[in-house]
């Protein structure tokens, strides 16, 4: 018997039904009385005034979107302006912003890994990151995690451009990465270091500078960073910071910028109102560690197995898959959003809650997390 182009879908949508591992969309409203610390608005800015003045300002000027790559229909002066004040708060020559975190990821891997190239990655990177490996030239050769030791060896072995590729705050856990070790162990091998800074900017270093900053490791030759505007900057797009060569080499031949629609202007007006007013109050990027640090020692308080936060992400462990889903689920319906991960998005075994320590959070609000969290407990 012939069987239908598609009925492989169905085993497949069955068999995560079977393991607990079904996704599926719901709606959102606008105006919602759920405490969110599910999403990654680590400075409470997607909502500011003057963040959603910046997107509309710059929706009326330049219009509803960016009308086509920018190297076929130009390059506005807002995209110059938010690459130029992004490139300088973060401390490099240049950046290049992109129409997504995602893409900045692709575009950054696979432009410096070149045919005959190696990428050492860490076991614990992004997708985003992983996909740059897998569309890259070069050869991948995944490390363990936070282990500089291991892409010493890694490295050591290779001959011709190399690169280490990490994010600088695991998107997962919360737990940053070995920077200044793993900086110092591409230096000897004379390899670039391409460091992901989705969960740093805005969190870590001088007022939110990022965890490059932070490592000393801002403007130098051999370090390329990606971030996203999506998270701290309450926008949506990505950028790659580094030297002025890295970012040219970027324009001429990566993928994901020549072949994609530029940034929204809506996106990038956004995030330039929202970087500026972080420059302005700096204080916004201490006190989401402080609230992550705190909320932290709420769970342990409780008893929660939690890993301690270098940034603003706090991991709880759950049980099981389909504990961390009824978790979640009952926290949802108890007034408080909160994320879950569970494979593939985190390896069998480690399924958890993950909840984001937010800059505008108040003590009585984290009070209200802790205890919502302890009274839905599997
Ligand atoms: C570590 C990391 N890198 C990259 C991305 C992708 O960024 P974007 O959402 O802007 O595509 C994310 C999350 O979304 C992330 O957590």
């Amino acid at each position: 018997m012939t069987s239908a182009p598609f009925d492989w879908i169905d085993e497949q949508a069955r068999a995560r039904e079977r393991a607990g591992l079904v996704r599926g969309l719901r709606p959102r409203p606008a105006e919602t009385t759920l405490l969110d610390l599910a999403g990654n608005d680590y400075l409470g800015l997607t909502r500011h005034p003057e963040v959603t003045a910046g997107a509309a300002a710059a929706a009326r000027r330049w219009g509803g979107g960016a009308t086509g790559s920018r190297l076929v229909t130009g390059s506005t002066e807002l995209h110059a302006e938010l690459e130029r004040e992004l490139a300088a708060f973060c401390g490099f020559e240049s950046a290049l912003v992109l129409s997504s975190g995602y893409a900045a990821n692709l575009a950054a891997v696979t432009a410096l890994a070149p045919h005959g190239s190696l990428i050492v990655s860490d076991a614990g990177n992004h997708a985003s990151l992983i996909d740059g490996c897998r569309l890259a030239r070069g050869t991948t050769q995944v490390v363990p995690h936070a282990d500089p030791a291991a892409a010493r060896k890694a490295l050591g072995t290779h001959e011709g451009p190399a690169i280490a590729v990490t994010d600088s705050v695991f998107s997962v856990d919360g737990d940053a990465a070995p920077l200044a070790e793993l900086a110092a162990v591409c230096r000897e091998s004379g390899a670039g270091l391409v460091l992901d800074d989705a969960h740093g900017l805005g969190v870590l270093g001088a007022g939110g500078r990022g965890a490059a900053h932070a490592a000393g490791l801002a403007g130098a030759p051999d370090t390329v960073v990606t971030v996203t505007l999506s998270k701290s900057l309450g926008s949506q797009g990505g950028a790659v910071l580094g030297p002025a060569r890295v970012i040219d080499h970027l324009v001429n031949t990566a993928r994901t910028f020549i072949f994609d629609t530029g940034l929204a202007p809506a996106s990038a007006g956004a995030a330039l109102a929202a970087l500026r007013l972080l420059c302005r109050e700096p204080e916004r990027a201490a006190r989401a560690r402080e609230v992550a640090t705190r909320l932290y020692e709420l769970l342990v308080g409780e008893g929660f197995s939690a890993v301690r936060p270098d940034a603003a992400v706090v991991s709880v462990r759950a049980p099981s898959p389909g504990a961390a889903v009824h978790w979640a689920a009952d926290c949802r319906s108890a007034g408080l959003a909160v994320g879950c991960f569970r494979p593939p998005s985190v390896p069998d075994g480690v399924s958890r809650l993950r909840l984001t320590a937010r800059a505008d959070l108040s003590d009585t609000q984290l009070a209200e997390v802790v205890a919502v969290i302890s009274r839905t407990a599997p």
